[in-house]
């Protein structure tokens, strides 16, 4: 099968993946209206291309706080990839090392930070923490991710109670019994997924919060899951390096905002003083270049990295990355930037459909 854009890797895992677990990769929460949203809102958008503007030479590299990136994509947290792909997340690090770009590695990994890092020396790795009630537990995961060279630390700021994915529910999904959370591995007794396993999140943690983690770490915070102005106000306030516009790919609250729409209030709000980055439905490199005229530094993917995943393991997400790459150049070009520093908000206009 050629595989020639995003939808024919999602088409490839919904077939043979097992049920369960295609089930969980691509569940929204309630009746998934956000989830979709996130999708059909870039279709609201329409390009202002310009053209004779020699696009000969394109470079479409950039940075991440100063760190440089071949372009402006890397890979969402996202839980158990060994769900997907045998090596887990230790595929993906290769791979995100392979493409030059971030991997920010989830709390609910399937392997361990150590591992993780040391499959990909070197790279540009970020770790993306939920904060436990037993706060223990969360500081020395900073702290661990901090020694093994973590670059970035991102707070998972929007699931203080778990989103109803009602297949998840229909399905009684758990881990099977050979894959664990590996990090919270004698943390407590937590390795399978069930019913009562978000419960030891932390519903009470708040901006405050932002200081206690402050103080265990040097490591940039990056808070993810601002939709608002407001919130992107205070999260500028409590001096976060990064925001990331998320709705957490539509598992949380039903109903909220695509978030290619949520990005312009944040990113008026925030005036430059942190950078912003995006996830949640990108899955063509126009969108990448949508967002980026919207003022995002950098867009994540999910799901897509998962069927990646699932295609090959890290060979399958670098060919998930490489035609993200390819299209994204290649919209670029056709909207008359050579680099990213000429991508603007006079790029796009909202249509009115
Ligand atoms: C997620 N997401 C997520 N976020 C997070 O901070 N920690 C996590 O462990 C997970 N786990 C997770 C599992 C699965 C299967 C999915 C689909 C998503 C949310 C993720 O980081 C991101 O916000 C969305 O996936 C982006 O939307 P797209 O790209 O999937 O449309």
């Amino acid at each position: 099968m050629a595989m020639v854009c995003l939808s024919d890797f999602e088409a490839y895992a919904k077939k043979y993946l097992p049920k369960i677990a295609w089930d969980f990769f691509a569940a929204g929460a309630d009746d998934c209206s956000t989830r979709d949203e996130n999708i059909l809102a870039y279709k609201r958008i329409r390009f202002r291309p310009r053209i004779l503007r020699d696009v000969s030479v394109m470079d479409i590299r950039t940075k991440l706080l100063g760190a440089e990136i071949s372009f402006p994509v890397g890979i969402a947290p996202t839980g158990f990839h060994q769900l997907a792909w045998p090596d887990g997340e230790k595929s993906t690090a290769r791979a995100a090392k392979a493409m030059n770009i971030c991997y920010i590695a989830s709390t609910y990994s399937t392997c361990t930070l150590e591992e993780i890092s040391t499959a990909a020396p070197g790279s540009l790795q970020w770790f993306q923490l939920y904060i436990h009630r037993n706060r223990a537990v969360s500081q020395q995961l900073v702290q661990r991710a901090e020694a093994l060279g973590f670059q970035g630390l991102v707070l998972t700021a929007d699931l203080p109670y778990t989103g109803k994915r009602r297949d998840d529910v229909r399905n009684g999904f758990r881990l099977p019994p050979h894959m664990k959370l590996k990090n919270l591995e004698g943390a407590f007794e937590v390795c399978k997924m069930s019913p009562s396993f978000h419960s030891l999140l932390d519903p009470s943690v708040t901006w405050n919060d932002i200081y206690w983690l402050r103080s265990l770490t040097h490591l940039p915070i990056i808070i993810k899951g601002i939709l608002t102005k407001e919130d992107a106000e205070l999260a500028v306030r409590h001096g976060v390096q990064g925001i990331i516009v998320s709705n957490h790919g539509g598992r949380q609250l039903d109903g909220g905002p695509a978030t290619i729409d949520a990005l312009v209030e944040v990113v008026e709000a925030v005036q430059g003083r942190v950078e912003v980055y995006l996830d949640g439905g990108i899955r063509k490199g126009s969108d990448v270049l949508k967002a980026l005229a919207l003022g995002a530094k950098c867009v994540f993917i999910g799901r897509p990295a998962l069927w990646g995943l699932a295609y090959k393991g890290e060979e399958g997400l670098q060919d998930v990355l490489r035609i993200l790459q390819d299209e994204f150049r290649l919209s670029m070009a056709l909207a008359g930037c050579a680099s990213v520093s000429e991508i603007g908000r006079h790029l796009v206009e909202f249509s009115k459909l």
